[in-house]
């Protein structure tokens, strides 16, 4: 079962009303607070991991935090990363990484997620499995009972023959009345299915992270939650 501590945000909430960037630069920061020098680091993609990118590299630049490697998730992290001067490097070089701080589009309360709308879910998932912590940073939005009940699932798929396996995908769930609709991402193919979890040839990977997360920081109104596995 999940453990969760709650604490108040800092400085407290009240009267304040905080924008939905706010909080997730209030969760991104926070989780940064768990990274130590000398440690290789997953750096996530999507508006709440930019931010943990930009903290992790105000401290580098202050001297707070030294030696740092980082594992860009994207291409956009990539290139956020190499402007603030993060020293880059990939998984052949370093298969172990210590820590990963990444978004999510939904988490549930046993920390399962649904990740990819932000189009990047094959190198995050590579990145993620090969972590020895994973601290997902969210805003409360993203609070869901169950990950891939309701919303879009990504499914990212190789392009050769794409159009073939599209139609695959439709009919294993026509049935649920799901939609597989295509969305061009990051140079490759990925389709949008709702309410799926897609295994096919064709399929390269799909959005369900289960069993991934180590740690979840919720910052919401009344403060941060972080619920550890
Ligand atoms: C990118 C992702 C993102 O982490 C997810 O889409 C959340 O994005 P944001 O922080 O912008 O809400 O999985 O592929």
């Amino acid at each position: 079962m999940p453990s969760i501590e709650s604490g108040a945000l800092s400085p407290p909430p009240s009267p304040l009303i905080l924008t939905q960037d706010e909080l997730k630069k209030i969760a991104a920061y926070k989780a940064v607070e768990s990274v130590q020098s000398g440690m290789v680091l997953g750096l996530g993609t999507g508006s709440t991991a930019k931010h943990a990118v930009d903290r992790i590299a105000e401290l580098l630049h202050q001297g707070k935090l030294k030696n740092i490697t980082g594992i860009p998730t994207s291409k956009k992290t990539h290139q956020q990363a190499v402007s603030l001067g993060i020293p880059l490097s990939d998984l052949d070089s370093h298969p172990v990484v210590d820590l990963a701080i990444d978004g999510a589009d939904e988490v549930d309360s046993n920390l399962n997620l649904v990740k990819g709308r932000g189009g990047s879910l094959l190198r995050e998932k590579m990145i993620e499995s090969a972590c020895k912590k994973f601290i997902v940073i969210v805003d409360e939005s993203k609070l869901v009972a169950h990950v891939g009940a309701s919303g879009a699932m990504p499914v990212e798929v190789v392009p050769f023959c794409w159009k073939f396996t599209q139609n695959r995908l439709q009919s294993l769930f026509d049935y649920a009345g799901c939609v597989a609709k295509l969305r061009l991402s990051n140079g490759g193919v990925k389709m949008t299915a709702s309410d799926a979890i897609l295994r096919l040839a064709g399929v390269v990977e799909h959005g369900m992270f289960l069993d991934m997360a180590t740690t979840v920081i919720v910052a919401g109104e009344l403060g941060i939650t972080i619920k550890n596995k």
